[in-house]
């Protein structure tokens, strides 16, 4: 998923230095995916998660600056400005279990026009999600840029499918 992030901020900001791309993490966890960031040069790393026992454990890799504790909803987050970061990142946060559709609209107001949100959808919630995707972008307010099967990172759990597919959208903010 990490490498899909990388190469599609790459080609839609070729002239930002990686430590300057503002990143937003949303379900959080405790940290893993920021550690990845961090190996291929993002820095600029802030945190969002539903959980101050995940945060705490978050905060120990030492990779995020600000850590907000709050749940991803179509509601505004408290504590994050419109349009705040150059780039989103959720990994295994959307599933029905955890957010509904409605909650893409949050994920955009918080990239700046023209940012990158990259994240993973749940195979089997793939068909509860896809819809919204599409209408959103037939709507103009973000572009597909990169779809992709990836391996999916919790591969010892039998019961998940081997790879999951990951959504690269460009935000297309009206004025
Ligand atoms: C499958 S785990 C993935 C954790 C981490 N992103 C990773 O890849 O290792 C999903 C996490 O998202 C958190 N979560 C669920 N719903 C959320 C929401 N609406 N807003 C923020 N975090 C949420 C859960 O508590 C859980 O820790």
């Amino acid at each position: 998923m990490v490498e899909v992030f990388d190469i599609t901020i790459q080609e839609a900001m070729p002239d930002k230095p990686k430590c300057e791309v503002r990143i937003m993490e949303m379900g959080v966890g405790t940290g893993l995916l920021g550690l990845e960031l961090k190996k291929k040069g993002y820095t600029n790393l802030d945190a969002l998660h539903v959980s101050h026992k995940m945060l705490d454990e978050a905060k120990k890799k030492g990779v995020y600056t600000k850590l907000i504790c709050s749940n991803l909803t179509e509601k505004r987050t408290p504590g994050i400005e419109d349009g705040e970061y150059n780039a989103l990142i959720l990994s295994g946060v959307v599933a029905l279990v955890y957010i509904k559709p409605l909650a893409f609209h949050e994920m955009m107001r918080v990239v700046s026009n023209g940012g990158i949100i990259c994240f993973d959808v749940l195979t089997k919630d793939i068909p509860d999600f896809r819809p919204a995707m599409i209408e959103l972008e037939k709507q103009g307010l973000w572009t597909l840029i990169k779809e992709e099967q990836v391996p999916h990172y919790s591969i010892e759990d039998s019961a998940l499918p081997k790879s999951t597919p990951v959504f690269a959208f460009k935000v297309n903010h009206k004025e």
